[in-house]
């Protein structure tokens, strides 16, 4: 039987750190607050002009492929996951097939913000199980940096993002005991409009009918994008914390419940888990429902903040990099977010 196994892994962060305190140059916020509800000390913003989510990506993709013990020319499939693309169109894939210097390979871009890499590494999986490629590259990379609102008005959202990137290379396995176990994936689309952004979109939502109605072709087609968005600030994310907090302390631990159940596993078995960097509280309360040690949960969104699609790959590429996974270990990755989305995957490294 052939699984897929995380042959490589590699992490990229800006050397720029900005801490809570630099955020009060800002906003109305203080060091206390972003720490007390998120556990958030700093994160890394991305060089203003010289780093891109691309350029961020490409850098971890190195680290991965090299330890994967191939070449950029060797890999025959992406999926990049992104919530902060550098273009609304094309998507990143493209753009680290021609910065590697890769062959006419397939780029797949994936759109789902927290649970992107998951979701990404699970159709990676499908590929290699089924034989098709060999060797797939799976990014997660963000800018959030370049799109937040650094005034009081989106302090709830700006305090909690960070930059940086992570990917690893998928290659096929048939040991028994190595490789990607299951991966579960869900969604629940009720919820979209609470953590979302909204525009540049071709929603129209926030236009009445008959306003709406008095408009031609031409100058609807300028609504994608309008100075009206600009000036009131419909430009950014939008987030209704509190209410995405309840969600997720319940998907958490139900996503990875349902991996370990499929596999006859049980909370003791995980030797290291992986939630996505939402919340170091979130984080907290998901161990303590699986009454899972300290030993047993790998956090480090004091030093990153949230770096969405980035976040599970950038964790599990620093913890084990610290010894903290070896071969043979459970690994158990889980992540929930807009959409909502929610995925876990379980595997033997
Ligand atoms: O990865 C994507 C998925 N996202 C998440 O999982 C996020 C889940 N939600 C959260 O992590 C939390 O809801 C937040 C950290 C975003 C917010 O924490 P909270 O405890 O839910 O605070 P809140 O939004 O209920 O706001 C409480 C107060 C409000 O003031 P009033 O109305 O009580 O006077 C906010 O205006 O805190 C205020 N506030 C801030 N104060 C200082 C909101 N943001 C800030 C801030 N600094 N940065």
């Amino acid at each position: 039987m052939i699984r897929s196994r995380i042959a490589g892994i590699g992490m990229y962060v800006p050397s720029h750190v900005v801490t809570n305190q630099d955020l009060k140059k800002y906003m109305d916020t203080s060091d206390e607050w972003i720490q007390e509800r998120t556990g958030i000390q700093e994160r890394r913003y991305a060089h203003r002009t010289q780093e891109t989510t691309t350029t961020m990506a490409v850098e971890a993709a190195r680290v991965a492929i090299e330890r994967a013990g191939t070449t950029p020319q060797d890999i025959d499939f992406i999926v990049f996951a992104t919530l902060s693309p550098d273009y609304y169109f094309p998507g990143c894939g493209v753009l680290v097939q021609r910065a590697m210097k890769m062959k006419e390979i397939g780029a797949l871009d994936v759109r789902n913000q927290c649970s992107g890499f998951l979701y990404a590494l699970s159709v990676a999986d499908q590929f290699i199980r089924t034989g098709t490629y060999k060797n797939i590259l799976v990014i997660g990379s963000e800018k959030h940096s370049f799109g937040l609102d650094f005034s009081t008005r989106g302090r709830n959202v700006s305090v909690i993002f960070g930059d940086g990137a992570g990917a690893v290379v998928l290659q096929p396995t048939e040991d028994p005991g190595r490789g990607i176990l299951s991966t579960h994936l869900h969604s629940d689309g009720e919820s979209a409009e609470i953590l979302a952004m909204y525009n540049p979109g071709t929603h129209a939502n926030h236009w009445k009918e008959e306003t709406y109605a008095s408009f031609d072709d031409a100058e609807i087609g300028q609504m994608f994008f309008s100075h009206k968005m600009i000036d009131d600030g419909q430009v950014f994310p939008y987030m209704d914390g509190p209410a995405v907090f309840k969600k997720a302390v319940v998907k958490f631990p139900e996503v990875i419940m349902e991996a370990l159940h499929a596999n006859n596993l049980a909370p003791s078995d995980i030797r290291m888990l992986i939630p996505h960097q939402a919340n170091l509280r979130i984080s907290q309360f998901v161990q303590h429902q699986l009454r899972l040690s300290d030993d047993q949960v790998h956090n480090n969104i004091q030093k990153y903040g949230n770096t969405t699609a980035a976040s599970v790959p950038i964790a599990l590429c620093e913890a084990w990099e610290a010894g903290k996974i070896k071969e043979g270990d459970l690994v158990c990755l889980a992540a929930f977010g807009s959409g909502f989305t929610w995925a876990s995957a379980l595997l033997r490294w």
